[in-house]
């Protein structure tokens, strides 16, 4: 018997790993969590499955579910939105798995922020400009590490995706504006993947006001950076025909200069 923590993708019931899809088709026990995982990547059940929906459910009734299915020795397909790795409250389920010596296996899925990367037809990641992104929330219920308030992290100007957060736009804002400026560029993508989704775009200053008009509330990513807009960012270097790297040699005569060798 196994527990199979399955990322079911950000909505797309198409966008779930091959994977992923033939276990929840296969397991006799799907435990989703249904304020996310859409029903449509839960209709592939078998028709003889015990599909159980965890979003009314506490922790400890969530693991009564996992030590039933042990007991029966009953396979289960633990389905979470998006990647299980990412917000997924995932590590105190396995914490209780370990205590209980029920085995476990992740199978990764499509997170959510590069669902909302790809809605926007946008990269992340562009040579120059911004080699790094900050996957994190603003705070609010849940306390954050000191370290890692938002100001802190903004000095970075590094791309940032926020989960969780839509609701504190506002205060998103305000954190952000003085390291990244009023006019940094901001999208927020609703229900990335899903037939409704929705895109609103605008800047550190006006995008709570953008956002308020659209009534978007929940299931947001915010994406924040100069990525989003920029067009005038150098190439990379991996299809520059002046250089060589493991899988090509240069175009041109001579050398590749060492200190431009490199493959992105
Ligand atoms: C509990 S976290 C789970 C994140 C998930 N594990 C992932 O990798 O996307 C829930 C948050 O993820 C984001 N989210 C989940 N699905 C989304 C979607 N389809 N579009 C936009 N944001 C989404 C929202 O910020 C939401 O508040």
């Amino acid at each position: 018997m196994r527990v199979y923590i399955i990322g079911a993708g950000p909505g797309d019931p198409k966008l779930i790993t091959v994977r992923g899809a033939e276990l929840i088709s296969s397991c006799p026990v799907v435990l989703y969590t249904g304020s996310l995982v859409p029903e449509d990547v839960i209709a592939r059940a078998r028709a003889d499955a015990r599909v159980l929906n965890s979003s009314g459910m506490t922790l400890d009734e969530i693991v009564d579910v996992l030590v039933e299915a042990r007991d029966a020795d009953l396979d289960v397909a633990r389905v979470h939105t998006g990647d299980p790795s990412i917000f997924g409250s995932t590590a105190e389920q396995m914490r209780r798995m370990d205590e209980l010596g029920i085995a476990y296996e992740i199978v990764p899925g499509v997170s959510s922020f590069t669902a909302a990367a790809a809605a926007l037809g946008k990269e992340l990641t562009l040579p120059e400009l911004s080699q790094t992104v900050i996957l994190t929330r603003v705070e609010g219920r849940t306390a954050m590490p000191e370290r890692e308030r938002l100001s802190l992290l903004g000095e970075h100007r590094a791309t940032l995706a926020l989960f969780l957060s839509i609701t504190l736009l506002k205060k998103v804002a305000g954190e952000l504006i003085p390291s990244y400026g009023e006019d940094c560029p901001v999208a927020v993508v609703h229900k990335a993947s899903c037939r409704d989704q929705q895109i609103v775009t605008g800047t550190l200053a006006d995008i709570h006001q953008r956002v308020k008009e659209a009534n978007i509330r929940s299931q947001a990513i915010i994406l924040v950076g100069h990525v989003l807009t920029s067009t005038d960012f150098a190439n990379s270097r991996l299809y520059d025909p002046e250089f060589s790297h493991g899988f090509r040699k240069s175009r041109t005569k001579g050398p590749t200069p060492a200190r431009r060798q490199g493959t992105t």
